[in-house]
Formats: C-alpha cells, structure tokens, sequence
C-alpha cells in the first residue's frame, strides 16, 4: 500500500473523502449491449484506436466493459504512472493473460504475479543491465554486419526490401543470442525455420485469446497449434540442455554468467526455492516475446517518419557520419552512446507510434484512482499515447520534430523535462522494461547502419503512411524500400 502524496491512484482509505467520490459504474462511456457489454464495437486489430477516440469522446476516465469484463480507460499521465508504480501488489496481471501464457509456454516474468515475479525479475535485470550490454555488443555488431550484407545484395540487385520481415529476423537474432546464449541467424536462413514459423503462429494466438471478448480458442485451439508448442518447446529444452553442458565443462560460469540463459540456469540450480525448469524454459521465451516486435516495430516507424522528413533524415546521418563513419557500423557503445540526435528521433517516434499504445493491468482490491472508487477485479486500461500528443504539453504534438528531445536546443526545452514523465514508451514504475537499453542499442546500431551505408531510392506504403495494426503490438503495415548502397567507401 502506498502513502507517497504524489500517488493519484491510491488504495480506498488513503484516497479523497468518500463523498466526493463518483461510483465506478457511474462514469461515462460507451453504451453496449447485454451481456456481451461493448465486445462488438471492439475490433482487436484497432483496439488501441477505439480507446483513443472514445478517450477523446468520454474524456480522461471512463468505462466500458467486454462481455463479464468490467474496464476503467485512463488516459491522464499522472494517473498512469501511478496505477504501473502500484504493482505487483496493488494491479496484477490478469488471469486471461497468465492463462494463455501458461498455454503457449511464455509464462515468465511478463505474465508473473507477486513473489514469483520478483524472484524473476531480478535475475531477468541483472542478465539486462547495460554493462552486461557492453559484453554483449560484439555480438549485437556480428548480427548488424549481416543486416548490412543482406540490404547490399538486395540493394544490389535492385531487390524490393519487406522491410519488417528483415527487422523482426535483425531483433530475433539479437534476443537470441541473449536469451539462448547462440546466435540463430534467422537473417541468413540458419535456424529459421525451427523458431520462427513457430513463432509466427504462437504471438498472434496470444494476442488474439488475450484481446478476444471470449477466449474460445482455449477450448477449441486452431489446428496445429500444439505441433507449433510443442516443437518450440522441444527446441528451447535442446538449448538449455546444451547451455548446462557447458556450464558443466567451465562451472565459472555460474558465478559469472555471460548470457542470460547461463544466468537463469544458475539461479535454477543454485536455490532450491528459486526458479523451476518451466519458470527457465517460460522466461528464456518470453524475451522472445518481449524483445522481438516491440523493437522491430519501433524500428519500423521510425525509418518511415525519419525517411518522410529529408532534414532530419540530413542531421541524422552528418552525427552517424562524424561519429561511426560513413560506410561504417556501430563499433562500441561509446559511439552509440553519442548518436544524441538518433536518440531523439526515435524518442519522438514512439511519442508518436508507441508500439505498446495501451497497458493493461487488473485492480487486485479496492480502489481510488483520480475521483473514482474503483471495486476490486476491474481492469485498468492505461492508454498511453493521447497525453504524448496533448497540444497543453506540445508544441506542434503531431509534428515529427526530434530537437524537442535534445534539453538546452529548443525553446521546449524546460517543458520537455516534464515530458519525458509523460511519454512512457516502456511503461514505468516496478514493472517498468527492463530491455529498455537493449532496445535502444539494437534501434542505434541498426539506424547507424542505415543512414551511414544506403539512401532510401523508394518507399512504398500505403496513401497516408503505414496502418497502424494491433497484435501483440502495433505495427506498420504495408512498408517496402528500395534500398541504394550509399556512394562513399564502405570497406570496413
Ligand atoms: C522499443 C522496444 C521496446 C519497447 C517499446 C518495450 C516496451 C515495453 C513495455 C511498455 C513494457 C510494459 C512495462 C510496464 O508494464 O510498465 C515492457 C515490458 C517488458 N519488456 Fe520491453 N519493450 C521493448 C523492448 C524490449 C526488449 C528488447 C526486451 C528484452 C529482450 C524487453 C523485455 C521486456 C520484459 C521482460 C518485460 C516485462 C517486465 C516485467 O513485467 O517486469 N523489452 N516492455
């Protein structure tokens, strides 16, 4: 329980007197149907869009409900934070979502709840942090340089690039060398087919039971999903087989785990209270579930709205240029630590794109959140994007303008400060990413890479720019390149 004043989402006896309070069921919003509530005006693939525009008609707070479902919609920044800094004890992970995980064999420190997710998150942290980034980064580089090969041949040939087909495969490779201690080079066609095509049938399943208004698929799965579990089931115990053989050939490594793989083993076999081989095999996938789209969307918007503004696109690749060198990659995380400018655009391509738009959280007693007593079991849908595009707090806000990330250069500067407390692209409080410097590395090296060795000679999307298409996060759709190998040395 929480008694910081700045708490706007506090448990009933700490919050405003309770005759000022107005009545969960009392608030406004969208009128549905009986029993099935507002499930049928509830496309999931645009989910994150129907909040935000019934955000716009019922204002800040609201409700609406799915089926037996009851939800409270929250767009206000401060109230968010507040509900993502209560957790683990005060907002849960809701039993759909631990459910479905357990199903498909992601349950792991996204999906966890209370002393479980503790014990989880502090090793997932540690396997994380950024000096482990630092150890990493040789293989971040590897995995870059055949990024960097795949666009030259296809430049070369003049070839159409499905640009997040390569950015998903670019993410993949990169969380599995973390996650799986090994490179699986999915870029080069490796191991591709053992991991992702299941995958690629397993996120979508769990997007589509967790947002669904009934979770039919539990009782009558798609055909062939069990054969997709159950291989990649098979192929993450072949890894954790062979990570614990060679754990037993240098047993150092159990003090001094090189990837997070060797750090969840060794936390598995060191304390007997501590993680059991599903917890282990549940967290080695959920990195997987974690790491790939969210960063390979990310990626995605970004290079359409840098390529869509030529100045900054300009800005951008002088900083790679004066930094890495043209016809180069990312050598060190010095360099990338340095690509200021890169840093700002894509912070302001996920205020406006944040791949994880909405955040879902279920309240595990009573509360108060802003005015409203708030019962025990409802969930809390945190939309996150309306207060990052507030024209109170922007200037300009559906500009794509990045120097208002950059403190001291632009007149926002002061009023960006509070900003940054705005624009949550990686959630906050407790729970808050913990692949944050992960992410940002792999968006540097790979837009280093770009801007430092191609042009963009065309980009294909759809009139108005990319749609915006909810799964497990959104993402554009429709986005092609051609890619022209930039005209300066590239002999690195
Ligand atoms: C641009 C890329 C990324 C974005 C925008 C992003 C965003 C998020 C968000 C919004 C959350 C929920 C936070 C909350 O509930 O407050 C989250 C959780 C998480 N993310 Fe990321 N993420 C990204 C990349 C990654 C990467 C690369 C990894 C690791 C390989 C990762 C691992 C995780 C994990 C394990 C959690 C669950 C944490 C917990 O519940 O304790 N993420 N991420």
């Amino acid at each position: 329980m929480s008694a910081d004043p700045t708490d706007h989402a506090s448990p009933t006896k700490a919050g405003p007197p309770a005759a000022r309070l107005r009545r969960f069921f009392d608030l406004p919003g969208p009128k549905g149907l009986p029993l099935l509530g507002n499930a049928l005006q509830i496309k999931p693939e645009a989910f994150h869009q129907i909040l935000e525009g019934w955000t716009e008609q019922y204002g800040a707070l609201f409700r609406f409900s799915i089926a037996e479902r009851d939800f409270l919609c929250v767009s206000d920044p401060a109230l968010n934070a507040s509900v993502l800094k209560q957790r683990p004890e005060g907002f849960i992970k809701g039993p759909r979502l631990v459910q479905v995980c357990k199903e498909l064999g992601f349950h792991g420190v996204f999906s966890a709840n209370g002393e479980a997710w503790r014990r989880q998150r502090q090793i997932v942290l540690a396997g994380l942090d950024p000096a482990h980034l630092k150890t990493f980064l040789p293989s971040i580089e590897v995995v870059t340089a055949r990024l960097r090969a795949r666009w030259f041949s296809d430049a070369q040939s003049d070839r159409e690039i499905d640009l997040m087909t390569d950015l998903m495969r670019y993410t993949v490779d990169v969380t599995t060398c973390l996650a799986f201690g090994r490179n699986l080079n999915t870029l080069e066609g490796g191991d591709h087919d053992v991991i992702q095509q299941h995958l690629n049938v397993i996120f979508p399943t769990l997007a589509r039971r967790v947002l669904a208004p009934i979770d039919f698929e539990r009782w009558l799965p798609k055909p062939g999903l069990r054969q997709h579990v159950e291989a990649l089931q098979g192929a993450v115990q072949k890894f954790i087989r062979e990570e614990r053989q060679h754990i037993e050939r240098r047993p150092e490594l159990m003090q001094r785990p090189e990837n997070l793989l060797q750090a969840l083993i060794a936390a598995c076999d060191r304390e007997s209270a501590g993680l059991s081989d599903e917890d282990l095999s549940g967290n080695v996938l959920t990195m997987l579930l974690a790491g790939e789209d969210t960063t390979a969307n990310t990626l995605g918007w970004l290079i359409w709205l840098l390529h869509d503004h030529p100045d900054e696109w300009k800005r951008a690749r002088n900083e790679v240029d004066a930094i890495v060198g043209a016809g180069q990659i990312p050598r060190s995380t010095d360099q990338l630590s340095q690509l200021d400018f890169v840093e700002a655009c894509a912070n302001e391509a996920m205020r406006l794109k944040p791949v994880a738009p909405i955040n879902i959280v279920q309240a595990a007693h009573d509360v108060v959140i802003g005015d409203v007593a708030v019962p025990s079991g409802v969930f809390v849908t945190c939309v996150m994007r309306p207060a990052g595009v507030d024209a109170n707090r922007f200037d300009e806000p559906k500009a794509f303008r990045p120097t208002r990330w950059i403190d001291g250069t632009h007149a926002e500067g002061e009023r960006m400060m509070g900003a940054k407390r705005v624009v949550m692209p990686f959630g906050g409080g407790p729970r808050v990413c913990p692949g944050r410097y992960l992410a940002l590395a792999e968006i540097k090296m790979v837009m280093a890479t770009l801007l430092a060795n191609f042009d963009i000679a065309q980009m294909r999307t759809p009139e108005g720019g990319p749609a915006e298409y909810m799964s497990l996060t959104m993402s554009p759709v429709g986005l092609t390149v051609h890619l022209s190998p930039r005209a300066v040395s590239t002999s690195s």
